[in-house]
């Protein structure tokens, strides 16, 4: 087969995004509006987004930053804490909010207001399951005993296998799901699960934190990890399954905030996320099957429509700015400086 030169797909959604808020939002909301036609925005702000009417608000402001002529749609969450009221969830599904994220507490940025004990939610998780609501799982461990390569296996066995035994109706979404175990539980179990898969997990192992000296702009969490898990999730990923489906998780923050002891975690990837993933399908030999890992495995979970239109990436080296500007910061690209081999087409 020729290689093509061109890949019209589907116009995607990302089903995971920091936003951020303010100047941050300004800066970065256009490279999303221009990707994607719809982003799940994650509501780990500070204060986090706790209440229906905080969200509401929340999705007034990014409308408010879109560019003149977008119609990019932002499907807002609610931040999960151990007081969530149960009613908040028949108000939050009347006002169109899609999902609820569960941050364990202290497991990542802005995850001190998260949750300590997932029983202590039961009452609210079933309203959601009445309601249909989607659970955005942050799924990780943060016992300290527990080593931070192996933090999901086992949130896997301590959290995840009990609570959907206590509520097997629930909708989750394991988040950027980083390991074998994660993509292996995910494809095998029972009901209503699916999973998002960020770029640099598919495009990276855990060496790229340390190679060269150590490498903050390669810092997220869940951590890049081992060889062996990219390789099983570039396998889920592209093996047609509808429950995985594409999640940045780009989450940017200011350069020296990165580059400085007790460096913050998070990729910025919105900026060529729809390349980033063609160049690791097109590495598996599975090109053909972005447009549903990117288009429509995302939608269906959620119960929405797929978008109408389409995008187009051209094969057409570029280079990826080194840095942007941030407000008075510097924000850096994933793969800033270096090269990308698809170009997602204008208009
Ligand atoms: O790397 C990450 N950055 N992981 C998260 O879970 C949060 C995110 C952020 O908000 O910066
Ligand atoms: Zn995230």
């Amino acid at each position: 087969m020729a290689t093509p030169t061109t890949l019209t797909i589907t116009r995607p959604d990302d089903w995971h995004l920091h936003l951020r808020d303010g100047a941050a939002l300004a800066v970065v909301l256009p490279a999303s509006a221009r990707q994607f036609g719809r982003a799940v925005v994650m509501p780990n702000l500070r204060p986090p987004v706790t209440s229906t009417a905080l969200a509401l608000a929340y999705r007034e402001r990014i409308l408010a930053a879109r560019p003149a002529g977008s119609d990019f749609e932002p499907l807002m969450t609610l931040y999960l804490t151990d007081n969530t009221p149960p009613d908040e969830i028949g108000r939050a599904r009347a006002a169109g909010i899609q999902a609820l994220k569960f941050y364990p507490a202290g497991a990542t940025t802005n995850s001190d207001a998260g949750v300590t004990d997932l029983r202590k939610t039961y009452r609210t998780l079933e309203a959601m399951q009445r309601e249909g609501l989607p659970l955005l799982v942050h799924g990780e461990v943060t016992d300290p005993a527990v080593d931070v390569f192996d933090r999901e296996a086992v949130f896997i066995d301590r959290h995840l296998i009990p609570l959907r035994r206590d509520l097997p109706e629930l909708k989750i979404v394991f988040e950027h799901v980083t390991t074998r175990e994660g993509a292996a539980y995910v494809l095998g179990a029972d009901g209503p699960i699916g999973a998002t898969v960020t770029p640099q997990h598919l495009l990276y192992n855990r060496n790229a934190i340390f190679t060269g000296g150590l490498q903050p702009h390669f810092y997220c969490l869940p951590v890049l990890k081992a060889e062996a898990h990219r390789q099983a999730l570039v396998a889920a990923a592209t093996s047609g399954s509808p429950r995985f489906f594409l999640g940045t998780d780009s989450a940017p923050h200011a350069a020296h905030l990165k580059e400085h002891a007790g460096g913050h975690a998070g990729c910025y990837t919105a900026l060529a996320a729809l390349e980033l993933y063609a160049e690791a399908f097109e590495a598996a030999g599975a090109l053909d099957r972005l447009d549903a890992f990117a288009g429509r495995h995302g939608a269906a979970f959620y119960g929405l429509p797929v978008n109408a239109g389409t995008v187009t990436l051209v094969r057409e080296a570029w280079t990826v700015p080194e840095a942007l500007p941030f407000g008075a910061a510097r924000l850096k690209p994933l793969r800033g400086g270096g090269t990308l081999t698809w170009r997602l087409k204008e208009g």
